[in-house]
Parts: structure tokens; C-alpha cells; sequence
């Protein structure tokens, strides 16, 4: 049957501490549903056809458990990570073993990512070379000083929040990796380092399910996102 999407590598930066979860256990290891939080990021995408490799980037601490995550898995890589999310990222990048059209990034710590969703980056990433997942914002926003004055309202109506997998053509990601790392630019996502080297990058509607674990009620959240799409299925 042929692949009606395209296929992709993913990689999961997985090598984080979870700071603000806090805990001895890094929160891509905390068990949802009775598995790790990265059990079931590695599974969002290993289970789908499309899913030529899935590069997770760890802790060298924690890489026996990271490898039980992704036990019986053919499509596996570890690599070491990094001091910065973006480094932990170079370094997968870079121990791809098979080189797909489509790479997509996706934090192990957002486990509820849809397939639909995995399927729309891909799709737009084909056809536009940089696609990712974004939300409008509900609330007003505003600017602040230093002393948590009021500088501005910042019209919600042109801005989004950026979400993951974020997916690019394989040639403008290494380009972009390779911009950013020649003049030092550090960014909290992958698509910052895309529009740095002046490439248009496409939005696709995002998920309000695909939340990133960030605090600790967020565990108690994804797990009842999970637990209800099993429910339904
Ligand atoms: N990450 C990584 N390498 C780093 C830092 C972060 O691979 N040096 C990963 C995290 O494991 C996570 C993703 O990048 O899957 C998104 O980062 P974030 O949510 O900030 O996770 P942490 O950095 O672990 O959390 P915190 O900022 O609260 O410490
Ligand atoms: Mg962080």
C-alpha cells in the first residue's frame, strides 16, 4: 500500500532534568498510565508507518532507562544529549542513521501528540520545507518592564503559541543547525533557528491536548488525556 504522508525521522530531546516538575526522577521518566512519559512520546511515532528512525537524545545517566523505553523497537537511536535542549537536538541530528526527506523534533515531554498531528506537520513540512503546530492565545497579552509595569498590549490576533513535532526538509534543518551554531544563537525551539536563517516557516493548527509536561499538575493532565483517548478507542 503506498504511504499516503511522507516519511520522517523524529528526534526526541529527552535529556532534560525537569526542574520545574522538580523530583529526583527527570520528568520524561514519571509513569503515566503505568509507562514513562518517553514510552509513550517513542510510541506517538514508532507505531506509525511513515516512522523511518526515532533518535532519542539522553542523559548518559539515565540511558539504560531510556533504552527500556523504547525496548522491541526497530527503529531506535540514542544519542548523548546536551547542556542546552538545541545542543541535545545538534547531537541527534548528527547521529542519524538513515536520511529521510522529513525530519521532525518533538519534546519527549509532550506524550499526548496525536497522529493526525504528526501526520499534518509532515505534510506541510513537505510542501512548505518548515512546518509547525501553534495555538492562538485566549488571553490579552501584555509587555512588561522590569518592575511588572504595563509597557504595552500586544495584539493576541497575530500571535501564536509554538508547539511540537515541528517538522523541516532535512537540508534546512542541517542549514539552520549550522547558521545558528556559527553565530551563536540559542533557541528555545527549532523553528527560531529556521526564521534566523530567513526561510519561511508554515503553521499548522496545534493541539490544545498536546500540552509539554512542565509542572507537576501537568502529569495528572496528560494522564487523562491518554486515559480517555484509550477509553474511546
Ligand atoms: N531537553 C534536552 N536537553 C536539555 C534540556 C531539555 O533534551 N539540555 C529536552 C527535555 O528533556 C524535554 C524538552 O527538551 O523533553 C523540552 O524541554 P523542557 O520542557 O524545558 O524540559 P526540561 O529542560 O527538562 O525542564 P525544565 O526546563 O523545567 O528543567
Ligand atoms: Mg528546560
Amino acid at each position: 500500500m503506498p504511504l499516503l504522508f511522507p516519511s520522517f525521522a523524529v528526534i526526541l530531546p529527552a535529556a532534560g532534568s525537569g526542574a520545574r516538575v522538580g523530583g529526583n526522577l527527570p520528568k520524561q521518566y514519571l509513569p503515566l498510565l503505568g509507562k514513562p512519559v518517553l514510552w509513550h512520546s517513542i510510541r506517538a511515532f514508532s507505531q506509525m508507518e511513515e516512522c523511518v528512525e526515532v533518535v532519542v537524545a539522553v542523559n548518559p545517566e539515565w540511558q539504560a532507562v531510556a533504552e527500556e523505553c523504547g525496548e522491541g523497537i526497530e527503529q531506535m537511536t540514542y544519542v548523548a544529549g546536551g547542556t542546552e535542549r538545541q545542543h541535545s537536538i545538534a547531537n541527534g541530528l548528527q547521529g542519524l542513521r538513515t536520511a529521510p526527506d522529513i525530519i521532525l523534533v518533538h519534546d519527549a515531554a509532550r506524550p499526548c501528540v496525536s497522529r493526525w498531528l504528526v501526520q499534518q506537520v509532515a505534510q506541510t513540512a513537505a510542501a512548505y520545507g518548515a512546518a509547525i503546530p501553534a495555538l492562538p492565545i485566549p488571553e490579552t497579552v501584555k509587555r512588561i518592564d522590569s518592575n511588572g509595569a504595563i509597557v504595552a498590549t500586544i495584539p493576541r490576533h497575530e500571535l501564536r503559541t509554538a508547539q511540537t513535532p515541528q517538522g523541516f526538509r532535512r537540508q534546512l534543518l542541517l542549514a539552520a543547525y549550522a547558521h545558528a551554531a556559527l553565530h551563536n544563537i540559542l533557541g528555545t525551539d527549532d523553528s527560531s533557528l529556521v526564521e534566523a536563517l530567513g526561510h519561511p516557516v508554515q503553521i499548522v493548527e496545534g493541539e490544545p491536548t498536546n500540552l509539554k509536561i512542565t509542572y507537576p499538575e501537568d502529569v495528572r493532565k496528560a494522564e487523562r488525556i491518554l486515559a480517555e483517548r484509550e477509553h474511546r478507542a
